[in-house]
């Protein structure tokens, strides 16, 4: 399954955070709420100390949404999940370097899959794990905080990488005319989402903010709303 990232700002609820006894309802009422991808974390208590779900439930959840499903595999090894989850209806599945014994070798797996290739990096993960796989990227999944857990803070180093990850994009893109999407992970709130747009993010995952407003003021759509305004702001002050 290979849905179009398009162009622009997109905010992506991390079903992490979710309530699992409602999954397919919860993703609906994110979507309907105005959020544009699903954000799903794959967990193998061996790469992360914790675990989640498999290939079942992306394949449970996709009946439900039209919306791009975003996997970001924090498992390893990792090449035997990437058909299973393509097949479940992946658009997106991005890993971790660390989690590969050859990352060339599994992004071009996740492509001849059909799906988009994405590479996650952690805090402390250098950037010269991009040095010679842009070719092979469609998203570049920048982590604010350290795997495993949702409602972690935001880690402020990462808004440097941020700028540093755009830098490169930008330069790739001016010398093959391709785009790459660079998503934020960990820690994103309405109150900090703008500062992240402004280092140069476009994809921005949430899941304690967006699934922990299930019952607070103006619910998934309030949120979503709030988030969305503080975007709005920054690009109309982009485009002051
Ligand atoms: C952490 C996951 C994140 C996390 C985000 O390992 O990759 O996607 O669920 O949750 P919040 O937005 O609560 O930090
Ligand atoms: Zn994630």
């Amino acid at each position: 399954m290979d849905r179009e990232l398009g162009s622009g700002y997109l905010l992506a609820p991390s079903i992490l955070s979710a309530d699992f006894a409602r999954l397919g309802e919860e993703v609906e009422r994110v979507v309907e709420a105005g959020c544009d991808v699903i954000h799903v974390d794959v967990m193998d208590n061996h790469y992360v100390p914790n675990l989640t779900i498999g290939p079942l439930v992306c394949a449970a959840i996709r009946p439900h949404t039209r919306a791009i499903l975003d996997i970001h595999l924090m498992v390893r090894p990792v090449d035997a999940l990437v058909p299973l989850f393509a097949r479940a209806g992946a658009d997106i599945i991005s890993i971790h370097p660390e989690a590969s014994d050859h990352p060339d070798r599994t992004l071009a797996l996740i492509r001849e899959e059909g799906c988009r290739a994405g590479l996650a990096l952690n805090p402390a993960t250098p950037l010269a794990c991009l040095d010679h796989v842009m070719d092979r990227l469609d998203l570049i999944l920048v982590m604010s905080v350290n795997p495993g857990f949702g409602g972690q803070p935001f880690i402020p180093s990462a808004f440097e990488k941020i700028a540093e990850v755009r830098r490169r994009i930008e330069r790739h893109r001016e010398r093959t005319g391709r785009d790459i999407r660079l998503e934020v992970d960990g820690g994103i709130k309405p109150d900090n989402i703008r500062a992240v747009a402004d280092a140069g993010a476009d994809i921005f995952v949430a899941g304690s903010a967006i699934f922990g407003a299930a019952d607070a003021d103006g619910g998934y759509r309030g949120v979503a709303g709030r988030m969305r305004s503080a975007l709005m702001a920054e690009a109309e002050w982009r485009a002051a």
